[in-house]
């Protein structure tokens, strides 16, 4: 079904299914003796929410269509290429005595449990109501303890966030910590600048934030439609062309930079290269270009 400006979801409907997909990856990727990733807690998840097309991943079945990007090995591999990014980035916001963090679209993330925070942490989780209440739910059953001071948010990111993240304890007088982690092509494209108005009103000077980089460059209208399409074959329920708002939207990167952030790109094919992985030879991953991630931080005023 087609996005509406108030619609929600749980984590097996609409976007929160795509938080279920991402949380699949990342328990695959955390299996077997070559494992790539360490996240416990992404299977029990999985499991609990419950859709069958990813317990029948997480129990090892492989999807359907013989791709190379739908293999398991290159799943896990791009899972960890951007999971140890945004662990990364946090580990390094740490090391530099940043000591409030914030996770905008948490889904499944269980960085708060898993990560290991210097003492006095305080970590934001902010999604959709249904998401926050299952997730928080699922991993009190599983008796897992956050390593930070956990504190949710439980709004859509097209509300008031910013009100409801101070009600929770969030000091804007401290530097921050940002991720937003396969949020913004879910967000109209005004949203996403909104999004950043907020985050950059909201950060003291020094504060840090990491996304994706996404190259439009040489970009084809109905990319959405394609990565959605290879997705169909794979045998998955998830129209992403129908959760995506795929229009022309403002580069995060250039919002950024003309909003006082400091901004480092760096492009999957360097990230891969990083951790000794090869990109799969694929048209989709071709014209994705010099897309990747990006870091910020925001300057003195
Ligand atoms: C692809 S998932 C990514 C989840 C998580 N960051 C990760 O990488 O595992 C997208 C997430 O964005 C959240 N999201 C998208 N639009 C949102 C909105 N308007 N308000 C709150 N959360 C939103 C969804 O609920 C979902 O958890």
């Amino acid at each position: 079904m087609a996005r509406t400006d108030n619609d929600s979801w749980d984590l097996a409907s609409s976007v929160g299914a795509t938080a279920t997909a991402v949380a699949a990856s990342r328990a695959v990727a955390s299996q077997g003796p070559d494992a790539l990733l360490d996240d416990p807690y992404a299977e029990p998840l999985v499991r609990a929410v419950g859709l069958d097309e990813f317990v029948r991943v997480v129990n090892g079945e492989s999807f359907k269509a013989d791709d190379p990007v739908m293999t398991r090995r290159a799943m896990s591999e791009q899972i960890a290429v951007r999971t140890r990014f945004f662990d990364d980035f946090f580990s390094v916001a740490s090391e530099a005595g940043i000591r409030q963090a914030v996770i905008l679209a948490a889904g499944l993330d269980t960085r708060a449990y898993r990560l290991s925070w210097p003492a006095n942490t305080d970590v934001y989780e902010v999604d959709q109501p249904e998401v926050i209440a299952f997730k928080t739910a699922t991993l009190d059953e599983l008796g897992a303890a956050p390593k930070a001071q956990r504190k949710t948010v439980a709004i859509d990111l097209r509300d008031d966030w910013p009100s409801a993240l101070r009600a929770a304890g969030f000091d804007s007088a401290q530097p921050t910590a940002w991720i937003a982690e396969g949020l913004l092509p879910y967000l109209p494209p005004d949203a996403q600048d909104r999004l950043f108005d907020h985050v950059t009103a909201l950060s003291a000077a020094g504060s840090r934030l990491a996304t994706e980089h996404m190259d439009t460059t040489n970009l084809p209208a109905d990319w959405a439609d394609r990565i959605s399409d290879r997705w169909r074959r794979a045998g998955s329920d998830i129209n992403l062309s129908d959760l995506f708002y795929a229009g022309e939207r403002n580069e995060a990167r250039n919002y950024l930079s003309s909003h006082g952030w400091q901004v480092a790109v760096y492009s999957t094919k360097a990230l891969y290269d990083g951790h000794g992985f090869a990109l799969p030879d694929d048209e989709l991953v071709r014209i994705m270009g010099d897309s990747g991630y990006l870091t910020a931080t925001l300057q003195g005023a």
